[in-house]
């Protein structure tokens, strides 16, 4: 088959990680890049629309947005800036980690986002009409990436209850599935065939609309980059970082365990359940430690990384039947 003779990235050891020297050329080189593409979100007048075109956001003006103090990272600290937009996976752009400057290509405007499935009503809405409706706020959370690295981020947006909320679910949904936009001119990846395309993913109502899982539309008190997934993606901080899918175009809701698209191409490796536990290991590899983004330093993996406390109630009920499953 054609799926088992591609060389994913995260095939490479940790040790074949770029090195920081690498990071920071490519961070001068994202800061050469101007912001690219004509907005044409509905809600601008033309004065904003020029602006936009000259490389501007529509949401700038809402930006920084308050800190939530209720979210530590302690003892960790925050990544640096320059390490979190200069090393990414967005495998829309390619199989590696510098992909920010393809990235750019990435066209944000106008971005419209689909509810549809099992809700009152499909709607089609506006990503800058939609924002404006929305509880923003800033929370400092973790991230533990299924390759044994992590970072801390301080992430802009709003609790995704107020997204399931505003998107009115059937009472019979069960799950809800995210997707990625596709746009085949500006994404080069979409031409490896075989990779299941469109990127998805999925997860329980109970889980979608537990307080921390997180849709961000920023980091570091600003619009979130091209790369890190603009201009909204999820942030479920006990799950691995495959998970938090990026660039959402459409939430459907359906009473169906949705099978991503990491599940879809390798179902041993990478499950619907992804939580983190430094108990149950990759089969390639380790979970019980993890690099430390930025700095030489590794550190034990935490069990839910460390959100053990808020979150481990959402599988009491499920443990004993889907026990490894539930943390790969
Ligand atoms: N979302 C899409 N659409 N495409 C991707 O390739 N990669 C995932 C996740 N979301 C991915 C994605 C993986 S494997 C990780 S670790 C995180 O994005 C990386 O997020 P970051 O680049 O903002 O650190």
């Amino acid at each position: 088959m054609m799926l088992t003779r591609v060389k994913r990235l995260w095939e490479l050891p940790e040790s074949a990680a770029t090195d920081e020297s690498v990071f920071l050329e490519r961070r001068q080189l994202c800061q050469a890049i101007a912001a690219g593409p004509i907005l044409l979100g509905s809600t601008a007048g033309g004065a904003t629309n020029a602006w936009a075109a000259a490389g501007g956001d529509l949401i700038s003006d809402l930006y920084p947005v308050k800190r939530n103090e209720r979210y530590t990272i302690s003892p960790r600290k925050l990544t640096e800036e320059k390490y979190a937009i200069t090393y990414n996976n967005f495998y829309e752009f390619g199989s590696h980690k510098r992909i920010a400057k393809a990235a750019q290509k990435l066209k944000i405007r106008p971005w419209t986002v689909t509810f549809d499935g099992m809700v009152e009503k499909q709607m089609a809405v506006d990503f800058d009409t939609l924002i404006r409706q929305m509880p923003l706020e800033e929370r400092l959370y973790r991230f533990r990436c299924v390759e044994a690295w992590s970072m801390a981020i301080p992430w802009s947006g709003f609790p995704m209850k107020a997204l399931v909320d505003f998107a009115k679910p059937l009472s019979g949904a069960k799950y809800v599935v995210m997707e990625t936009a596709q746009q085949k001119e500006n994404m080069p990846g979409l031409k490896q065939f075989w990779y299941p395309w469109p990127y998805t993913d999925g997860l329980t109502i109970e889980e979608a609309t537990h307080e921390l899982a997180f849709i961000a539309t920023g980091i570091y008190g600003k619009p979130i980059p091209r790369q890190n997934g603009a201009p909204l993606r999820l942030a479920v901080p006990w799950k691995y970082g495959f998970k938090n899918i990026k660039s959402l175009v459409r939430f459907t809701f359906t009473d169906k365990q949705p099978v991503g698209y990491w599940e879809k191409i390798q179902g041993k490796e990478y499950g619907f359940w992804a939580n983190v536990s430094p108990k149950v290991d990759h089969p390639r590899w380790t979970q019980s430690s993890e690099r430390v983004l930025g700095s030489q330093k590794r550190v034990p993996t935490l069990l839910y990384n460390g959100y053990a406390e808020e979150v481990a109630g959402l599988y009491a009920g499920i443990e004993k039947t889907l026990g490894k499953r539930l943390f790969m």
